[in-house]
């Protein structure tokens, strides 16, 4: 097997005013592990990106945005194109988060747009792959999840794979304090890891960094990191505070 190199990053969704994130950046960048071991990224809210991406340099500190669109230019009122974050200087980009698909309806066929059009202009996806509590229960997961992934990264060829990272993030977890149990994040990260490898090959499979989020606090992080098909974690509520996500990321 083919070693993976964790990472933690944090969604901050619609928090931190410009002035907030640059102080952000300067309390933890000089503290973070060396990215050859552990790589830690922040999403920020698009105009928090350019002035943190000038904080964070020199620091292996990865700023990344936490959506944009499919297209790279044109009458889309309100949107941020991939070529836009890329001459920002972002080089990693959510696309699919949960809260996309539920309150602004985003779709399969949508998410697997933005995610071509990302890697077109070399950002690196980080796809999340939602699951409710209900499809757990009425052992409708596994088909669930295969079908979030093979309809997401439709039509990538495996060089296009391999720069994408999933996060597994149940929604029942998301910002409720009520982390998915170890076991049920290992599965649902290993029900991923074998659905790339139906898709792609094994190797390719062993070399995807397959993260969790929903709750990630300094509790149950070790535990979670500790499972074979977890590389990371996502983490929401817990990383906005610039303390509390150093502690997360130097355990
Ligand atoms: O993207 C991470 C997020 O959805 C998890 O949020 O607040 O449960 O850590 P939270």
């Amino acid at each position: 097997e083919q070693v993976r190199v964790p990472i933690v990053a944090g969604n901050w969704k619609m928090h931190k005013t410009v002035d907030e994130a640059v102080a952000f950046v300067n309390e933890i960048k000089d503290h973070l592990p060396d990215p050859k071991i552990q790589e830690t990224a922040l999403a920020a809210p698009t105009l928090d990106l350019t002035a943190m991406v000038k904080a964070a340099q020199g620091s292996p500190l990865k700023v990344a945005a936490e959506n944009c669109y499919c297209k790279n230019s044109g009458a889309y009122t309100g949107e941020t194109s991939p070529s836009m974050l890329w001459d920002a200087g972002i080089h990693h980009v959510i696309l699919g988060h949960s809260e996309r698909r539920r309150i602004f309806h985003e779709n399969d066929q949508l998410i697997n747009a933005k995610v071509k059009a990302a890697l077109k202009v070399g950002l690196c996806p980080i796809v999340c792959c939602d699951e409710t509590m209900g499809r757990l229960i009425n052992g409708k997961r596994v088909h669930w999840v295969v079908a979030r992934i093979i309809d997401d990264l439709k039509d990538l060829t495996p060089d296009e794979v391999k720069k994408v990272t999933i996060a597994y993030e149940p929604t029942w977890a998301i910002g409720t304090g009520q982390s998915a149990d170890p076991e049920q994040a290992e599965e649902g990260c290993y029900l991923i890891r074998q659905t790339i490898e139906d898709m792609y090959s094994q190797d390719l499979a062993n070399q995807m960094r397959i993260l969790y989020g929903g709750s990630v606090n300094v509790d149950n992080i070790d535990r979670l990191m500790g499972s074979n098909d977890i590389d990371g974690v996502l983490v929401g509520t817990e990383s906005l505070d610039p303390q509390t996500f150093l502690r997360l990321v130097n355990r």
